[in-house]
């Protein structure tokens, strides 16, 4: 989960959809993304309680444009194209939908990734 983007090279979408396999499990997803984009572990202990569990604490968070900006990982310092984070948060969002109907299906997932990629 390190070095995930370089000043010159922008590697995340590529990164994340290195994580990606037909039989992955979309929920499970939504959780390495959620770690990818915020830079933390789904669970830290050494966090305070409220931001311990990573989901719990985030997915409020993800919708909310202003919100999101203070989630996204330190470690990039403001150094990511911030339509492509918003795209990622709502993609998370989408897959850690408690209602597994509502989650995209993998190939959706697949579908808005690419042009991600393609972009740089
Ligand atoms: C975080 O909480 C959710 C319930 O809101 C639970 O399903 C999930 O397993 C928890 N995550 C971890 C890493 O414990």
């Amino acid at each position: 989960m390190k070095n995930i983007t370089t000043k010159k090279g922008y590697q995340y979408p590529m990164y994340v959809l290195g994580h990606l396999s037909p039989r992955s499990d979309v929920y499970s997803f939504g959780v390495v993304l959620l770690e990818i984009v915020t830079g933390r572990k789904s669970l830290d202990k050494s966090r305070p309680a409220r931001e311990r569990n990573l989901t719990d604490w985030a997915v409020p968070l993800l919708r909310e444009k202003k919100k999101l900006i203070n989630i996204v990982d330190p470690k990039l310092e403001g150094n990511y194209p911030i339509k492509d984070v918003n795209k990622a948060a709502m993609l998370a969002y989408h897959c850690l939908n408690r209602n597994p109907k509502a989650r995209p299906l993998m190939r959706d997932i697949v579908a808005s990734l690419e042009p991600l990629q393609e972009e740089k």
